[in-house]
């Protein structure tokens, strides 16, 4: 969603946040704005459109400050224009405000503000907090901005200044990130720490409602009770290489090709191969509840939630233990049957999704057992498991989500296994899965090298509006992923139905302009999919079929093959992926998209 930075210290402000915004444009890119402190003066400079065109603007002013907010939008209230940019000041000009999150009683209070007078002059809810800490101010801003957070209802991450005191920046969070950094005589305050990496790899987690004070010579911090708290400062251990495309030319294209080693990241000191089963030390001790609980849930949004169908499938299958997938935005309303018996997995890349946050909180209050499988470390769903087990598949820049779902489904694989042998499966069996995961990496590398072949085929389907995706068993949610992915970068809709489905009703849509793609690899319904297959062709559908290498007979019906190598259902998912990854991609470019930064998405979605 819309990403923060800010900075106070002994350089000029306005370079380090307009660099710290294009490393966060990822997260949303509608419109940006940076506030700047002189000592006499605030400064405000907004545009809609790329953090480059304010760039620009300002080096047009050759600014400089030693202390400024910046911020990217996401639009939540009112459409992406100028006015609606952050930062926003209060009506004397003299506090600007920086949030990601939503308020969510914006509108009483704005309807209360404007009984007494005060004029806004934006459409959002982010306006609001300007004008309570305006009202609230007597001199000190962070106890302004303490009695105007009293007031407000919804989610926040916060960076404020006030022209009364210039040598301070104030911030504060809650449900939405925010970090600071400490670097040598100059402090950051940061959405993400990549915004920041390139000059202090010391961050500070801020706690839900603590306060943070940055000033030219130091951090404070204050809890929600206003007690100086005493934080940790952690070292970032992932390097800015690993957040920029590396040659490639986009970031999700970079990322695609790093999954041999993303994949071997995640099962690295993991597997053991030796004995047929896998150790996962974040949730060891969890192992037994486990086993024992008497209801297992996987929640999560999106990709994360594709693999916990995949999650919830091998489980069942491998482990004999029952397993149910929520959306994450549905399960806290729709009276989930949890209890203290139950353990609560959620699964999130970015361990900031709001959806999820609820769905953890809900599962809490339900007095279950909470674990998380998360690619970001020290993450707001991080911190609120109660354990967890992190995917290491490093920093994921393109808003599509790839290499962070094949690492999620490997973690999910380990697991599997872990109970699968608890569970009474023989150590011959736990062998052979342990042998086909030690060759996922090269497998994947083997995938990827269809890559131009992959390309050309896009070529010929650019200009499709529709797409259908089908898959059997543990492809249904490769295939909702496939019809994910084109749908989010290409604009091309796409839908992923279990192959099987395809005759009771999405059958009617099968014309000469319909492109298919079939995951047809060879196992126990390899038959009927080819059944499926020849149906489609009976109606004159294109057919792009994912096959077994060799398979020659899938050749003769379908109109292109891309080939994976024989794999076990238990790493099937994550070879399959890849061909519909590469696809996706290739078709967005294409049509000319933007594919690291599609239209109206963000990276992560910290509203709800
Ligand atoms: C994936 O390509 C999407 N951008 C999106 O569906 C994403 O997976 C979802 O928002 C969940 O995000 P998370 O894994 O960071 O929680």
């Amino acid at each position: 969603m819309c990403g923060i930075v800010g900075y106070i210290g002994k350089n000029n402000a306005v370079p380090v946040v307009i660099q710290g915004l294009q490393r966060l444009e990822y997260r949303g890119y509608d419109s940006c704005g940076i506030a700047m402190m002189h000592p006499e003066i605030m400064n405000l400079e907004k545009v809609t459109g790329k953090v480059s065109e304010l760039q620009s603007q300002l080096a047009q002013q050759k600014t400089s400050s030693p202390v400024a907010i910046g911020h990217t939008r996401w639009a939540t209230h009112g459409p992406p224009t100028f006015q609606n940019a952050h930062p926003h000041t209060s009506q004397d000009g003299k506090v600007a405000v920086v949030h990601n999150g939503i308020i969510e009683n914006y509108k009483s209070l704005k309807d209360g503000l404007e009984s007494s007078g005060y004029v806004f002059s934006s459409e959002t809810d982010t306006e609001v907090i300007a004008a309570l800490i305006s009202k609230a101010y007597h001199g000190n801003l962070e106890e302004a901005v303490r009695e105007a957070l009293s007031h407000v209802v919804g989610a926040y991450g916060l960076a404020i200044i006030h022209q009364d005191e210039p040598e301070k920046i104030v911030c504060t969070r809650k449900g939405a990130p925010l970090i600071m950094a400490v670097g040598d005589d100059e402090f950051f305050v940061a959405s993400d720490v990549a915004a920041i990496l390139h000059y202090s790899k010391d961050v500070i987690y801020l706690g839900n409602e603590e306060i943070g004070i940055l000033t030219p010579s130091g951090v404070t911090t204050y809890s929600e009770t206003d007690e100086p708290v005493d934080k940790k400062i952690h070292k970032i251990t992932f390097n800015l290489e690993e957040i920029e495309k590396g040659g490639y030319e986009h970031f999700m294209l970079k990322e695609i090709f790093s999954q041999p080693q993303t994949i071997y990241d995640a099962m690295r000191g993991r597997l053991q191969p030796e004995t047929g089963t896998a150790f996962l030390g974040g949730i060891d001790h969890m192992i037994g509840s486990l086993l024992h609980a008497d209801q297992r849930y996987f929640t999560a949004c999106g990709t994360s939630w594709h693999a916990g169908l995949i999650g919830e499938m091998m489980f069942e299958q491998f482990a004999r233990l029952p397993c149910e997938v929520e959306y994450a935005s549905e399960f806290r309303y729709r009276e989930p049957l949890v209890d203290a018996k139950s353990v609560v997995f959620a699964i999130s890349q970015s361990g900031e999704t709001a959806d999820t946050l609820a769905a953890i909180q809900e599962a809490k209050n339900r007095e279950a057992t909470v674990l998380g499988i998360c690619n970001v470390v020290g993450s707001s769903i991080a911190r609120e498991t109660e354990a967890g087990v992190y995917i290491h598949a490093g920093p994921e820049i393109g808003v599509a989500s790839t290499k962070a779902f094949t690492s999620q489904v490997t973690v999910l694989s380990l697991l599997t296994l872990k109970l699968a042998r608890l569970m009474g499966m023989s150590k011959e069996d736990g062998l052979e899965i342990s042998q086909a995961m030690q060759q996922l990496p090269e497998n994947v590398e083997w995938v990827l090298k269809q890559a131009d072949q992959i390309a050309e085929i896009a070529k010929l389907y650019a200009d499709a509006s529709n797409f259908l995706y089908l898959g059997r068993g543990v492809n249904f949610p490769v295939a909702l992923e496939g019809a994910l992915k084109l749908k989010e970068i290409s604009y091309i809709h796409a839908e992923g139905y279990p192959a099987a489905e395809m005759k009771h009703g999405p059958i009617a849509l099968i014309d000469k302009s319909m492109p298919i793609v079939a995951i047809a690899p060879q196992d126990r319904t390899y038959d009927k999919i080819l059944s499926n297959i020849e149906e489609v062709k009976a109606r004159h559908g294109r057919v792009i079929a994912l096959a077994t290498e060799g398979d020659t007979r899938i050749k003769e019906i379908a109109d292109h093959v891309l080939y994976v190598p024989p794999a076990l259902s238990f790493t099937a998912p994550i070879l399959n992926v890849i061909p519909l990854q590469l696809l996706s991609y290739y078709v967005a470019v294409e049509r000319g998209c933007n594919v690291d930064q599609p239209r109206n998405l963000a990276k992560s979605v910290t509203v709800e």
